[in-house]
């Protein structure tokens, strides 16, 4: 609302707290405070990415590490279907990452809930329908420029091996990593019909 003041009076925000052990709350909370009258619901959260040696990741670690990226986009799905005007005009998009198809090294908690998800939207397509189910699944995006923890990911390297380092989205063989209007173009075409 601070970028689009003008915007101010058809705009609303709630905060929701996705990595609670309270998550299915919280996200009841928030349809019931978002009304029942929604045309699209698109889940972008994401916390901190668990990237870690497989020998550290204890069952601790790997659940704590899906409750946003996991299952707080299949509850929110749950509860999502009950507040959307019913109908194919209706959309519900997630987001997962490309490790979610191509391997890095010490990604594989990470990488095994983005996978997930890619079954996750195929199968909640048949069980909401008629609501469409969309997947946007993203490689590097953002600042082309970004210090530190994720400078190696593609080649296996991680993040502490690459403190204080610069990486610049230059090497990539487009020249750069997918800006943000762009991305958000995506969203919007998944959630048009025509
Ligand atoms: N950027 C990339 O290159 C890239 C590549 C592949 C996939 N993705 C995926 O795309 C999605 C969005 O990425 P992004 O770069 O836009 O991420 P981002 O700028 O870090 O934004 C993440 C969002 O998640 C919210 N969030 C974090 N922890 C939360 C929690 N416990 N409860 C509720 N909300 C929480 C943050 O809210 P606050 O601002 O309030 O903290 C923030 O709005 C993520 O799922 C990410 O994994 C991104």
């Amino acid at each position: 609302m601070k970028t689009y003041p003008s915007a101010k009076d058809r705009i609303s925000g709630y905060a929701c707290d996705l990595s609670s052990p309270d998550l299915e709350a919280n996200i009841h909370h928030l349809f019931a405070q978002s009304g029942d009258k929604l045309d699209h619901v698109v889940f972008t959260a994401g916390d901190e990415l668990a990237i870690t040696k497989l020998e550290d990741a204890t069952l601790e670690r790997i659940q704590k590490a899906g409750l946003v990226r996991f299952y707080a986009p299949l509850l929110v799905a749950k509860h999502a279907v009950k507040h959307l005007n019913p109908g194919p005009a209706s959309s519900i998009t997630l987001t997962t990452g490309s490790v979610s198809e191509k391997p890095n090294k010490h990604w594989t908690v990470v990488a095994s809930y983005a996978t997930g998800l890619h079954g996750m939207i195929r199968n909640l397509a048949l069980d909401l329908a008629p609501t469409r189910v969309n997947l946007i699944s993203k490689s590097w995006c953002g600042d082309d420029t970004v210090v530190g923890w994720d400078a190696g990911g593609s080649d296996g390297r991680v993040h502490e091996d690459h403190q204080g380092e610069v990486y610049d989205g230059g090497d990539w063989e487009t020249g750069g990593c997918g800006g943000v209007i762009s991305v958000d173009f995506i969203y919007c075409w998944s959630e048009k019909t025509d």
